[in-house]
């Protein structure tokens, strides 16, 4: 680049940088962090300026899950796209810009490293302060783009990659009560889909597992198989699906040598079996739930003259039948029950660009990209959300008796 247009370029973006207090902030996410290139900018009120997203879903469908070399291809072949467009889309130019925000942790590092280096290059040409984020506090925080939710509130985050239930005391204080010790319930769903060959039923071919199992789920009956309760005996809040995921499987093995299935037919009760296991999730979900409100209560987490609120997110969080479960132990327990649009449960660029703009807000974790510091900042693979609870849980020994679920 000519040194003199990038001179008058870093003179522009520096002036604006200091006169923004004229207009309106923005700020430009990214989330490249599983399978989905995002990005979106938003304003200080959560308004959506601009916003591209570039699904890679039917690729992985075909493929049989996500194969971490293949996503990051595609996020390579489209990040500079989607940025693109989420600028022109928005009228906004990158120098208008206060800050850039990217995905850095937890996620597929191979992934997460096509939109941080992206997000980093950007903040580095154009002066532009840097703001690296926790994936799944960007889901956590997404209903503040939506409605005034004032913290302290309950969060329970259920995707393909996660679970885990956290109270959110601040932007950047959490307490994590609870969290998956194996597959995350939308892998579940995904792998039992698979072995349904719900895929293969031209109905079912383009949804993601988790809406193709709740959909055949809606014709089921949910007491047609049995399904163990899992975590029984654990006194924490912590979710394991592997059991119920190889529960499911002896039914299916069961049902195709009883039954003689073939490669391409699909199991007989297909539709109840779908149901049942989906039950099984549901119940595991609301039992480890009323637990972690349980425990707040028990340590007067939530301040008494205050509307209590559980706001849950994550792709699996678009299923309706588990959020109406939800609702009923929110309904028994004191709390209301809050969840972003189906668009912004699943990953997306503008859950990022909050993120960015609630720490812009409050000062927190904003890098200067001419700081050693902006040099240093690289992926994180793992990474747990906030001060680890889940010993304090099970050392409060709260056994619960279970709410009775209507369905
Ligand atoms: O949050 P998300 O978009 O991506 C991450 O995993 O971070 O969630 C995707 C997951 C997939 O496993 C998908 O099967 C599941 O969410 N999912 C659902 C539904 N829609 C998407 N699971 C259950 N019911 C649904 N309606
Ligand atoms: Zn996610």
């Amino acid at each position: 680049m000519n040194s003199k247009v990038f001179s008058l370029k870093r003179f522009l973006s520096r002036r604006n940088f200091h006169c923004n207090f004229a207009r309106s902030i923005a700020v430009l996410g990214i989330e490249t962090s599983c399978d989905d290139t995002g990005c979106a900018i938003v304003d200080s009120k959560g308004t959506i300026l601009g916003e591209c997203l570039n699904s890679q879903q039917q690729v992985h469908i075909n493929h049989g899950g996500i194969i971490p070399p293949i996503a990051k291809e595609l996020h390579e072949q489209h990040i500079e796209r989607v940025v693109r467009e989420t600028l022109s889309s928005s009228k906004i130019v990158i120098d208008d810009l206060n800050a850039i925000a990217a995905t850095v942790k937890p996620g597929l590092p191979m992934s997460l490293r096509v939109g941080m280096t992206h997000g980093k290059l950007l903040a580095k040409e154009y002066n532009k302060p840097f703001i690296p984020i926790h994936h799944m506090e960007a889901h956590a925080l997404t209903i503040r783009m939506i409605e005034k939710v004032e913290f302290p509130f309950l969060v329970l985050l259920v995707s393909g990659g996660h679970c885990l239930l956290n109270l959110v005391q601040d932007v950047d204080k959490f307490l994590l009560l609870g969290q998956s010790i194996d597959d995350a319930p939308g892998e579940a769903f995904d792998k039992f889909a698979r072995r349904m060959k719900l895929h293969m039923l031209k109905e079912y071919s383009t949804m993601s597992g988790g809406r193709a199992v709740e959909t055949a789920a809606s014709k089921g009956d949910p007491n047609a198989f049995v399904f163990p309760m899992a975590l029984a005996h654990y006194k924490d809040c912590n979710f394991s699906v592997a059991g119920l995921k190889n529960t499911a499987r002896k039914h299916i093995i069961r049902l195709e040598k009883e039954h003689e299935v073939e490669p391409d037919q699909m199991v007989p009760q297909m539709e109840d079996l779908c149901a049942s296991f989906q039950l099984a999730i549901t119940k595991h979900l609301c039992h480890r739930l009323q637990r972690a409100m349980e425990y707040i209560t028990l340590k007067k987490y939530m301040p008494p003259d205050k509307e209590k609120t559980l706001v849950v997110s994550g792709g699996v969080a678009c299923n309706k039948f588990i959020r109406g479960c939800l609702g009923q132990v929110c309904d028994e327990m004191g709390y209301r029950l809050l969840a972003p649009p189906p668009h912004l449960c699943t990953d997306n660029g503008a859950m990022i660009a909050w993120n960015g703009m609630e720490r812009w807000n409050t000062g927190k974790g904003i890098i200067d990209p001419s700081s050693p510091e902006f040099d240093e900042v690289d992926v994180q693979g793992r990474c747990i959300l906030g001060e680890d609870m889940t010993e304090d849980v099970v050392l409060a020994g709260i056994k619960c008796k279970w709410i009775k679920l209507k369905y």
